[in-house]
Order: C-alpha cells, then structure tokens, then sequence
C-alpha cells in the first residue's frame, strides 16, 4: 500500500518506519525543515532503540521517503495517517491546530479517494472535525473526491516504540467506513498474525478508548504513589507491598512503580484533556482530578526530602546536587512534563547547584532549562557533564531521577568515598536501602522506611 504519516515525530516516525518494513511504500512528512533535511541524510531526530536500524533499511530499499511538501505527500498516498502533535492548550484541552491545519492542507490537494486515519490522541468528536475541514477545502476549490476518516488511536510506548508497534497488544479501529475497515485489517495484517488484535468499535469510542487507557494508568501511579507516601509515614515499605499487591491477578504486576510522578509527552496532557473534554459536558471527573493533583505533588517530594535532609531550604544554598537521569523515563530523549525540571527549578530557586549526567536527554534538557531560566541561571547554576561517575565530581549528594540500565549497579564504596554529604536520594526506588546504609550512605527512596534499610 502507498502510505503517507502527516507528522514525523515519535508515533510519526516509528509508524512510517515500521509500515515501510512489512513492504508498503511510506512517505513520511513534516513541516519542521531541520528534521526532513536531517532524515534524508541519514540522521535521526529522536532517539529510540532499534529505530536508525529500521529507518535506514527502508530508506535503502526506497520504501520509506521523507519529504516537507503537501504537494508530493497527498499525490502519493492512499491512506493518510495523522501523527502530528496534539498539545494541551492554555486550559488543558487538546490543542487541535495542528491537526486541523494538517486536514486542510490534504483537503486543499487531494484529487482522488482517500482514507484519512487519525493517529494522533485527540478528543472525542476530532474525527467528524477533521472530515468538516476537509470538506470545506473541497467546497471552496469546487470540487467533490470521496474519502473517510477513521481513529486509529496509537499505543507505543517511547523506549519500546518498535517493538510496541511490530508487536502491538491491541489495534484498535474506530471507522464507520466498511471500506476503510477491510483497507486497515490488510495494512495490519503483518503485524496481526498470532492472535486477532484487531478491535473495531465506531469511531467516538475509539477516541475515547486512547483517554481512558492513559488516563487509567496515570491513576494507578498516583495510587501507588500515594500508598508510598503513607507508608513512610507508617513505617511500611511500598516495595513488599507493591509485591504483594501485584501478585493478585486482578491487580496484575505492571505498572504498580511509586516514584517521582509520571511525565512524558502524554500522561500530562491527556489526564487534562479528558478533564477538559468532561467539564465541558458538566461532568466533573473527581478521579482524574485527584489523580492531576497526587502528580503535581509527587514531583516535589525528592525536592521536599533534600529540604528536610539538609535541616531547611536555607540549607541547601551552596550545596551541589548530582543528579543521574533528566528524560521522562529511561530510553528517551523525552523531556516534555520531566519531572527532573521541577526539581531542578527548586533547586535553583534555593540556590543549589545541579551536576547532572543523562545518556541521551542532556542537549534537550539544556534547551528547556536555557528556555525557562535563561542561559545565565543555567550557567552559573547547572553543569551537564558526560558520564554518571562525573556527575559525582564535587557532588554533596545524589539523586536518581531516571532509572537507565547503567544507574542500576552503582559502586556504592565510591559513591561513599566522593560525595561530601554521603547522601543518596533514590527517586525511583531501584536500589536495596540495605545495601546503600551498608555502604555508609544516608539513604532515601519513596515510600521506603529506615526499618527496610535495616
Ligand atoms: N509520543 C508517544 O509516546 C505517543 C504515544 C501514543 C500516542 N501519541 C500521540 O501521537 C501524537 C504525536 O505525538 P508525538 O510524540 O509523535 O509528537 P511529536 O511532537 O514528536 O511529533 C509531532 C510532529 O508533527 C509535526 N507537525 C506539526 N504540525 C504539522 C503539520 N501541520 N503538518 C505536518 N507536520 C506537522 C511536528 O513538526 C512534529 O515533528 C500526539 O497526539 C500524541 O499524544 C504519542
């Protein structure tokens, strides 16, 4: 099948790369020059493991084109995929500009029948928007072609993008078009062969099926971040209660991680979307408000445990902070909602220092931290060096903010040698307390208590 992603970014890319690779011929566009021009010399723009591989055999083959013109991506296509962004707009709802914008320029070319497939996660209602837009583009050029738009709302995880998407656990069609349906079930078919994954459902419940699966999982980490906080308090550890909840079938153990509170380009913004999208029918979710608020708080709570560590915000003036991870979450770049930047924010405010070190995130964590504190804070206050022992180099204390596979085994005699204050501060819990208190070091993790560290 012809192909074109309209959106080049993770769902964008990671999309066109793994339909080029079951042999349809994809062209992938995107209005952002940097990123086609970097395509098309054989760069990546983001980083996700096993991508460069998968794009570059395609690219060689000519499967997978990369181009910044409507022109030649509407000509080439039989079934368009929306993946632009969908930000959340000054009051939580998604922002739809870009997709709107994407559906008339295909309204402004198309010249015959199309399937057009919102990708993108976008409220309930977007896809009879899309189809609006598009039909108005044809009125005005004077013109009717037929065409259908579907939701096929995305579920990859960023870090596991191609396996997630080769080997999906569900796709789920939202279509009132049998002949966009039959067009979609083809396309899927390689990657549908084990078992039927295919859902298909109509086209409002769709959407709302991509909301409700974030807006879930985001609830059961302000759960158990929540759990975690009240464990501390009485003297319980959430990681032997996190085992034996998970070991409930009904309760399963994924996803039971209390932490420094989800971030990342969709959890964020889709927990307020759907908040958005209710209140705009006078259904207030109590749930999901609840679950925005335990978020918020949780990202300070490393910053809250320094304070008290340090006897006092005052304290911590002067003090060098290392930290090891900036992205979202191990094995992206991602840094959008990164709980990191709250902490660094306190921390700046109280006139720490931050040495930090991230495999990959570091050039996009400075452009964010330059963009809200100025290049001049970010001088004086933030250093970004090269590798975790590094970060070390003058460190007061640590603290574990992305849980990357190298952080996982740490020489604790080192760190014990050369931080001055001989503190750990464990913001995802992946280290035993035992073994850290054994090596000397004050340590401290979520929902953890000084009696698991005995
Ligand atoms: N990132 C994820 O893990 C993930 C997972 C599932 C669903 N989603 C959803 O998929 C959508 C895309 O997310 P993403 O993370 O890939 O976003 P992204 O920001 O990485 O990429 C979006 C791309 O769209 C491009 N774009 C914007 N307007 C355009 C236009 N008019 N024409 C062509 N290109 C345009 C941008 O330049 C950008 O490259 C969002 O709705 C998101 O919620 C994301």
């Amino acid at each position: 099948m012809k192909i074109t992603i309209i959106g080049t970014g993770y769902v964008g890319l990671v999309s066109g790369a793994c339909f080029a690779d079951v042999g349809n011929t994809v062209m992938c566009l995107d209005v952002d020059v940097r990123k086609i021009d970097m395509l098309n010399s054989g760069g990546i723009p983001i980083h996700e493991p096993g991508l460069d591989a998968v794009v570059k055999r395609n690219a060689d083959a000519g499967r997978l084109l990369f181009s910044t013109s409507y022109d030649e991506a509407v000509a080439h296509a039989d079934v368009i995929f929306l993946a632009v962004g969908t930000p959340p707009d000054e009051d939580g709802s998604a922002d739809l500009t870009h997709i709107l914008s994407a559906a008339r320029s295909i309204g402004q070319r198309m010249s015959r029948p199309l399937v057009l497939v919102d990708k993108s996660t976008v409220p309930v209602g977007t896809a009879s928007r899309v189809r609006a837009a598009v039909e108005d583009e044809l009125r005005q050029r004077g013109v009717t072609v037929e065409f259908a738009v579907i939701s096929n709302p995305e579920f990859l995880k960023e870090g596991a993008a191609i396996e997630d998407f080769m080997r999906p656990d569900r796709i789920v069609i939202g279509s009132d078009s049998a002949r966009a349906t039959a067009m979609m079930r083809e396309l899927y078919a390689p990657f549908n062969r084990n078992h039927e994954k295919l859902v298909e459902m109509d086209i409002r419940s769709a959407e709302l099926t991509k909301y409700a699966a974030n807006a879930m999982l985001a609830t059961r980490i302000s759960f158990m971040n929540e759990v975690a906080n009240l464990a501390e308090l009485l003297g319980a550890d959430i990681e032997a209660i996190r085992m034996g909840m998970g070991m409930d079938p009904r309760i399963g153990p994924h996803f039971l991680y209390a932490g420094m509170g989800y971030g990342g380009s969709c959890f964020p913004k889709d927990v307020k979307a759907l908040v958005k999208t209710a209140a705009e029918h006078d259904y207030p979710l109590h749930l999901l408000h609840a679950t925005e608020k335990v978020n918020n708080a949780q990202k300070n709570v490393l910053y809250t445990k320094l304070c008290r560590f340090y006897g006092g915000v005052d304290n911590l003036r002067g003090k060098t902070i290392a930290l090891w991870g900036l992205s979202f979450k191990p094995n992206t770049d991602d840094m959008r909602e990164a709980p990191s930047l709250v902490l660094i924010r306190g921390l700046f405010a109280a006139g720490a220092k931050v040495i930090a070190y991230d495999p990959v995130a570091a050039e996009e964590a400075m452009r964010m931290l330059v963009a809200e504190h100025g290049a001049a804070a970010c001088d004086a206050q933030l250093t970004l060096v090269k590798s975790a022992r590094a970060a070390l180099a003058g460190a007061d204390a640590l603290v574990l903010v992305t849980e990357w596979k190298e952080f996982r085994a740490p020489d604790f005699s080192h760190l014990a040698a050369t931080l001055r204050d001989k503190a750990v501060f464990d913001g995802r819990n992946i280290y035993q307390p035992g073994t850290v208190a054994a090596a000397g070091l004050h340590y401290e993790g979520i929902g953890r208590t000084s009696r698991a560290a005995a």
